[in-house]
């Protein structure tokens, strides 16, 4: 398998920085060689940069310019990666994900498959410009990229994903404005109670065979904080209570034996807020997972 590494530094999406480094500490977390590993063909592609723009700055919302700017530029690069490979987006923050989903919908749809998202995070980024009370973007790209109004600047989302192929997990932070919105759609939505009760791979497995079905690639987006902050630190916005290293993995290892991976977002990571490199170390491991590494090769067992 041929997979692309592209860096996407992307730090505005929030008002507190270290993201720009997220790259560079998955290099040197050996990401790239982790997957050489195990047999893929690995690419660096290197870091993309945003697009200049002439948006102009909005009082209520931060860094709009270069937001745009990095969504117009990452899902360029998204497109054109997906059609190499399988593609790997080294964060940067969450509003990365306005760009490479935006970007995945569109090799999707030229190569005739459904695209659909699952996003493990402990929240739902699930405002628009109009909602956010933070005014950071990292807290909207679900929201843009399944079509809701309230992007004036942002490109055109041609290819909006369907709220029926959405599934969230491991939610525990959840906005009002987000709430309302969430619940007057059908997107899945997993909170840490219904892990606690159920387990992950019950309703995993219910979205990844609604994906094989149907022959559709999915998009994974990965977010620091879908992890408990005891086992993954260097993020900002920890949230008590969330998944386990244990949890975390058996989501990975059940979406490589379902063979639909297209793309892969690693955002969050705020290597300013680490310890001793273990949460990034955490996070090549999660890919790896992802990718193919097992302790000991056998399809997931049913009825899990
Ligand atoms: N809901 C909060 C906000 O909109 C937090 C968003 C956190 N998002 C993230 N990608 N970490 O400000
Ligand atoms: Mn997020
Ligand atoms: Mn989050
Ligand atoms: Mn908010």
């Amino acid at each position: 398998q041929t997979v692309l590494l592209i860096g996407a530094p992307v730090d505005c999406g929030k008002a507190r920085n270290g993201c720009l480094m997220g790259p560079d500490a998955y290099r040197t977390a050996r990401l790239g060689g982790a997957l050489t590993d195990l047999g893929h063909t690995v690419r660096d592609l290197g870091n993309v940069w945003p697009d200049t723009t002439d948006v102009a700055e909005d009082a209520h919302l931060v860094a709009l310019p270069e937001t745009v700017g990095w969504t117009r530029a990452l899902s360029r690069a998204a497109e054109e990666a997906l059609r190499q490979g399988t593609a790997i987006f080294m964060g940067g923050d969450h509003a990365l994900s306005l760009g490479t989903v935006h970007g995945a919908a569109a090799h999707a749809a030229k190569v005739g498959k459904p695209l659909f998202v699952l996003w493990l995070d402990a929240h739902s980024d699930f405002h628009t410009c109009e909602t956010t009370e933070s005014g950071n973007l990292h807290g909207t790209p679900l929201a843009y990229v399944t079509g809701r109004s309230g992007f004036p600047e942002f490109p055109e989302v041609p290819h909006p994903v369907p709220e029926e192929r959405v599934c969230i997990v491991g939610l525990r932070s959840v906005d009002g404005p987000e709430r309302a919105a969430l619940e007057a759609t059908s997107i899945r939505r997993h909170d840490m109670r219904d892990i606690d009760e159920g387990g992950i791979a019950a309703p995993l497995r219910a979205f990844l065979e609604e994906v094989t079905a149907v022959g559709g690639l999915l998009h994974v987006s990965l977010d620091v904080d879908f992890l408990d902050p005891a086992v993954a630190p260097a993020v900002g916005t920890t949230v008590p209570g969330g998944a386990t290293v244990r949890e975390a993995h058996l989501a990975m290892e059940m979406i490589h034996d379902a063979g639909c991976l297209a793309s892969l977002d690693l955002v969050e990571l705020n290597p300013m807020l680490d310890e001793r490199g273990r949460t990034a170390q955490l996070m090549v491991d999660l890919a790896a997972s992802a990718l193919g590494r097992t302790v000991f090769d056998r399809p997931t067992p049913r009825g899990l």
